[in-house]
Parts: C-alpha cells; sequence; structure tokens
C-alpha cells in the first residue's frame, strides 16, 4: 500500500554512501583571532570591523575563539565527535602578509600544523581558500576584486598552499558565497569595501569569477588526485501563487539570484537572460574573448553548497502596482540572501522582474530568516538537474541565542530540530538520486558572526565569551553536540 511505498522509499532504499563525509564547518576569520601574530598581515575585515557602528556592538576577530591558540583542543572535541571532516578557511593575509609578495612561512605551518592534527585524528580536512577576507593591501592598492591585479595576487597565494597541502589535503574550495559577499560589500555596504554601486558590484563579481577560474585551472595542474570547487550560498525561489506572472517572477528571480553566478561556474558563460538586462542599463561586465576561454575551461568538480534559506517572489511592482504592498518583505541587509529590498533605486534590474515577499507558509528564525527543510531537497535537486555535478554541503546550521545553565549545559533541542529536518530532507534528496559526497553543518564550535557579533550562535560546541567579554573561552558541547555525535556513528540510518 502507499504507505509501505512511502517507507520504503525513504527508509530502505537509500542509506548514505559508506564514506559519507559528516562534518562541520568555520572559517579564518570567525575564529582564529591572533590577528597580528607569527607575521600575519591585516585583512579588510581588521580594518572594517573597526569603524564605528559597522558591526554588532563593535565586535571584531582580534581574538575571536581564539582557535589560533586552541585548535588542538578544538580538534580534540572533533574527535570525541567523531567528525568525518572539517571545513576550515585560510586566511590569504596570514600566509602572504601583503596579498601578493613574501610568502609567510609561519603562516603555512599554522595550516599544515592544523591539518596533520586533523589527519592524526582521522578527520578529512576541507580547505577554503578564500573566505572573505582579503589582505587590506590588495585593497589599498588595487581596489581589491575591482581589478584584475589581483588575479595573480590570488594565483600565488593558491599556488603556495596547494604545493604546500596537496598530499595532505583532497577537498579545496576556492570561493566562499561570491554572491553574498559581492552583494554585500559592493551593492549594500553591509560589508568591505562598503560600497553602493551595481557597476561596480557586477564588474568585482566578473574578477571573482576569474579568479576563482584561475586557481580551479591551476589546481587540475599541481593536485591532479585533488577536487575542488566553489561553495555558493543557494536558496532555490518559489513563486507565491500558480498566476504564471509569479512563476515567470521565479523564472527572473532564479535566473537573477543562482544562475548568474552558478552558469558561470559550472559552464562558463553567463546566463543570456540577465546579461541582456545588465547590458540595458549600462552596468553588465566587460567579458574578453580570453575571459570566456578561460570560463569554459575550468570546471569544477563538485559544487559546495550552503544552505540556509530560499525566497519567494510575486510579479513585479511596476505591472502589478497593488504587489507593493504590506505583505513585501521587510529585507534584513544582515541577511546575506537578501535579495531586493525596497528601498532599491528605480534603476535596479531587479525591479522589473520581480518583487520579493514573505513566504506564509514558512516560520523564521529570531533573526528572520525562514525555516523551509523542503527547500533544501529542491534546492539539491535543481542543482542535481541543471548542473549535474557532485554536491557538498559545506554550510547549513541555526543561529540562535544558546543559554548556559548553572550546570554548564545548553539544552539546543531548537538546534536537533531544525539539523534533524534538514538532515532527513538531504537523505531525501539522495534518495531522489542527487550525489551528495558530503554535510558540513555551520557551525564545529561557536564563532564571531560576522555581522551579529556572538549573540547568534551556531556551534556543536559553546565558547564562553560575548561581545564585551572574552571570560574564559572554555569549550563546552551542547546537547546537539551528543545528538550529531549519534546520528555520525549510524551513519545517519535512523534519520
Ligand atoms: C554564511 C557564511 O553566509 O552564513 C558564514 O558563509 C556565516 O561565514 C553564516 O557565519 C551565518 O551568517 P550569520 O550572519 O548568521 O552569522
Amino acid at each position: 500500500d502507499g504507505e509501505r511505498i512511502i517507507f520504503m522509499y525513504y527508509k530502505e532504499i537509500d542509506s548514505f554512501p559508506e564514506d559519507f563525509l559528516w562534518g562541520a564547518a568555520s572559517a579564518a576569520y570567525q575564529i582564529e583571532g591572533a590577528w597580528n601574530e607569527d607575521g600575519k598581515g591585516p585583512s579588510i575585515w581588521d580594518e572594517f570591523s573597526k569603524i564605528e557602528g559597522k558591526t554588532f556592538e563593535g565586535t571584531n576577530g582580534e581574538v575571536a575563539v581564539d582557535h589560533y591558540h586552541r585548535y588542538k583542543e578544538d580538534i580534540s572535541y572533533m574527535k570525541e565527535m567523531g567528525l568525518k571532516a572539517y571545513r576550515f578557511s585560510v586566511a590569504w593575509s596570514r600566509v602572504i602578509p601583503d596579498g601578493e609578495g613574501e610568502i609567510n612561512e609561519k603562516g603555512l605551518d599554522f595550516y599544515e600544523n592544523l591539518v596533520d592534527e586533523l589527519i592524526k585524528n582521522g578527520i578529512e580536512p576541507v580547505l577554503t581558500l578564500y573566505h572573505w577576507d582579503m589582505p587590506q593591501a590588495l585593497q589599498d592598492k588595487y581596489g581589491g576584486w575591482e581589478s584584475r591585479e589581483v588575479i595573480p595576487a590570488f594565483e600565488k597565494y593558491c599556488e603556495a598552499l596547494f604545493l604546500r597541502l596537496r598530499d595532505k589535503v583532497k577537498y579545496w574550495v576556492t570561493m566562499n558565497e561570491q554572491n553574498v559577499f559581492t552583494s554585500l560589500g559592493y551593492r549594500w555596504a553591509a560589508h568591505p569595501p562598503a560600497v553602493t554601486d551595481l557597476k561596480r558590484m557586477y564588474a568585482a563579481n566578473h574578477v571573482v569569477n576569474l579568479a576563482n577560474a584561475t586557481a580551479i585551472s591551476l589546481f587540475h595542474q599541481l593536485v591532479p588526485k585533488g577536487l575542488i570547487g566553489p561553495s555558493y550560498g543557494y536558496g532555490p525561489i518559489y513563486p507565491l501563487t500558480a498566476d504564471p506572472s509569479d512563476v515567470l517572477a521565479a523564472e527572473n528571480a532564479e535566473a537573477f539570484n543562482n544562475d548568474w553566478t552558478l552558469d558561470v561556474y559550472c559552464r562558463g558563460t553567463y546566463p543570456k537572460f540577465v546579461m541582456k538586462q545588465l547590458e540595458h542599463l549600462g552596468i553588465a561586465p566587460q567579458v574578453t574573448a580570453e575571459d570566456s576561454r578561460l570560463l569554459t575551461s575550468a570546471t569544477p568538480d563538485f559544487l559546495g553548497i550552503n544552505y540556509y534559506h530560499g525566497g519567494t517572489v510575486q510579479q513585479n511592482r511596476i505591472e502589478k502596482p497593488e504587489n507593493q504592498s504590506s505583505t513585501e518583505k521587510n529585507f534584513s541587509k544582515t541577511d546575506p540572501y537578501l535579495m531586493q529590498p525596497k528601498e532599491e533605486q528605480a534603476m535596479s534590474p531587479e525591479v522589473p522582474m520581480f518583487n520579493g515577499i514573505e513566504n506564509p507558509y514558512l516560520e523564521k528564525t529570531k533573526w528572520g530568516w525562514e525555516i523551509d527543510p523542503v527547500g533544501f531537497r529542491v534546492a539539491l535537486r535543481r542543482i542535481q538537474s541543471r548542473y549535474d555535478l557532485p554536491v557538498f554541503v559545506t554550510e547549513n546550521g541555526l543561529g540562535a541565542i544558546d543559554v548556559l545553565t548553572e550546570d554548564k549545559k545548553i539544552h539546543d533541542d531548537y538546534r536537533i530540530d531544525y539539523l534533524n529536518e534538514h538532515l532527513v530532507e538531504m537523505k531525501k534528496a539522495i534518495a531522489d538520486g542527487v550525489e551528495v559526497i558530503g554535510y558540513c553543518a555551520w557551525s564545529f564550535t561557536d564563532l564571531l558572526s560576522w555581522l551579529n557579533g556572538y549573540k547568534k550562535r551556531y556551534g556543536f560546541v559553546y565558547v564562553d565569551r560575548d561581545e564585551h567579554d572574552e571570560k574564559t573561552l572554555e569549550r563546552i558541547p551542547k546537547d546537539s553536540f551528543y545528538w550529531y555525535q549519534q546520528v555520525i556513528k549510524e551513519n545517519g540510518e535512523n534519520l
């Protein structure tokens, strides 16, 4: 009967592959601290976070959760948990302090020691090359990603890491959430370099694409046994209704938000529909024939996907003025997946294309992020059918306020529920035929949120500190730590 068929479909047909990479993730700026130790140069985040009013309660990463000095302790918790993979990022300015000159051996040593410690404990390292912390020197000298001059600098930095770690690290991530750091950096001025200019945003985005392809090409020459891909912040778009105009609006939004980046990564071409709109407005990036050759020649081995939530749209408010209504989504600029805030300038290419709106079916977190586990399955399915590459889920998690009890426990059942629901949907996506090679929850320990300090926590391991006080920095496993330990032990069998 029907129930039995459904049961078989999800519970009996598909188990997780034996070598599935159950992991957790982090990023250098958010955990390391030691911002100027052992020769590290300043990054754009070291500078930006010191500008008044830019981050929550003025938090910065000078100390963060002091992982630089406590990585062995952190890895001992990973081992206790049974983690199979750990995704971390390298701070470019630790390896090359001014971004393009001398290599700082001490910087490379730190990451090699970290990798050795992971391997010693049976944990597969997953190394992200760029998680938003451009060396400040490159920003000052060339204007950062707006200039093609940073491409050879990035290539040099990647080469140093490939050569040092190619026998030890198999999985490499190029760019973390290019869509997020370009839009928050160049459109909404919420991240460095705090620009609000669409033309500059599209120009910088193109340079990032070229740097990504350059790194992948070099990797394929130097690390033939490794696997590399970018991590994209993917949110599937839904139409609010079955009105064909809303459906078309969703197609438009999917093209602007997702195809715009992913088509370049996976096919080497920009989607024509979006490019045409940008050309009309005179804000399209300059793409040379040589650029196109590079972009089509360097394809990733897998696609990293960070999934938090998607978006819902309806027909644009020019053709349907009643859509300019109170139901319109109240966008927050600290949400990296925002699509089209209402105060957007008239020349925005998205305005005639779709109108972002609240989804009436979904609950939200305290920070207004929709909670949508089924959307995770939709995301994985869409990626599989459009690009047919193995997927590595490189981030997924719940930001919440955690309370440390007097007996030093954190009862984060809300996080367990969230992760459990997402893992169930991922398992269904695997049953649907999506090749998922691993899943890294965000995050392993608590860490510094770029714009939300330590109030918004994601970790399996609590870190005793807050915005105002570094406190003891003690590590305390949360209830979710033991829950995930069990999931890993059973290889997801009982999800
Ligand atoms: C992702 C980033 O966008 O979201 C992470 O890759 C980040 O670095 C995570 O921490 C959560 O964002 P937030 O704003 O809730 O801390």
